[in-house]
């Protein structure tokens, strides 16, 4: 029986201990964490995963501080604005939602959010204490996609030490972090990409497959070896000819690959919430670092 992991289940079990957990910090210190979150012009899906970031921070406890600039913003406004949360002690963590708009290098705004209120775990500081730190410790800042399909799978209780893991995709935001994990718990990783040739031979060695390429059901079940792990961060909206509406798919082709794999993600209700509940749970990290707890 192929196991369908529950990323909606697991998130809210997350966001549950969460909200025990800013509880608990709101009765020792009197305050709770501040998380900022900044969004630059409107980019429908980057609207649709700001809304869902606010309301899950706020359902636990969070308080958040909405800054939603116009698409003409420009780079010094913005990092005027950086500049001031990073000073502002009532924001522990800092999210500037990608992409940013073309006139403004996304690079140099990463690099000016300090290193302790990083929510997203982009700043080169955190990049490199997560390549050189031996485990995936408590304190690190980690990229919230990896960090929530590391956590899906230990919750689901598979063994990762010793296997084979290929990782599509070598983004900064998942492929690269994703790949930091995977190496900490001992997987043997491959990363694969747009250039990488035999393509479907190197995801068939994968005893996990952890698949990030933005682009709609590429990994047929042809890919993937029997009895693999597969995790789907794609998330692509297509026309549903069927029903005459549009509808999200994974990056992985779900009704095909689901037959012969052991266990497998899906979308909607796989990667995505686990993302926003890592956000989450580096807010509350970066609070207690900053508290020195
Ligand atoms: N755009 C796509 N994924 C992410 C993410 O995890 N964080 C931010 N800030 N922007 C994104």
């Amino acid at each position: 029986m192929t196991k369908i992991i529950d990323g909606k289940k697991i998130s809210q079990r997350l966001k549950d201990n969460l909200r025990i957990e800013i509880d608990e910090i709101k009765n020792t210190f009197k305050r709770v964490p501040g998380l900022a979150v900044v969004q630059v012009g409107d980019v429908t899906a980057s609207s649709v995963y700001v809304k869902a970031k606010t309301k899950a921070a706020k359902e636990v406890g969070i308080i958040v501080f909405d800054h939603h600039l116009d698409a003409s913003t420009t780079q010094s406004d913005l990092l005027h604005l950086i500049n001031k949360l990073n000073k502002n002690e009532d924001v522990n963590g800092i999210l500037v939602q990608l992409p940013l708009p073309k006139n403004i290098n996304e690079q140099i705004i990463l690099d000016s959010i300090h290193p302790n209120k990083d929510a997203d775990g982009f700043h080169p500081l955190n990049v490199g204490k997560l390549s050189i730190s031996k485990s995936n410790n408590e304190n690190l800042l980690i990229p919230c996609t990896p960090l929530g399909c590391l956590i899906m799978l230990q919750n689901e209780g598979i063994v990762l030490s010793g296997k084979n893991a290929v990782i599509i995709g070598r983004s900064n935001i998942v492929g690269k972090p994703m790949a930091q994990l995977l190496i900490k718990e001992s997987c043997t990783v491959t990363i694969a990409h747009s250039k990488t040739s035999n393509i479907e031979n190197i995801c068939k060695s994968a005893d996990i497959l952890v698949v990030a390429i933005g682009r709609p059901e590429v990994v047929k079940s042809n890919w993937v070896k029997d009895g693999a792990i597969i995790i789907d961060v794609g998330i692509n909206r297509i026309n549903d000819v069927e029903n005459n509406k549009t509808k999200l798919v994974g990056d992985v082709m779900f009704d095909e690959v689901k037959n012969k794999v052991s266990a497998i993600t899906p979308v909607p209700g796989g990667v995505g919430p686990m993302t926003i509940a890592c956000l989450l749970k580096n807010t509350k990290t970066a609070f207690l670092n900053q508290n020195k707890i």
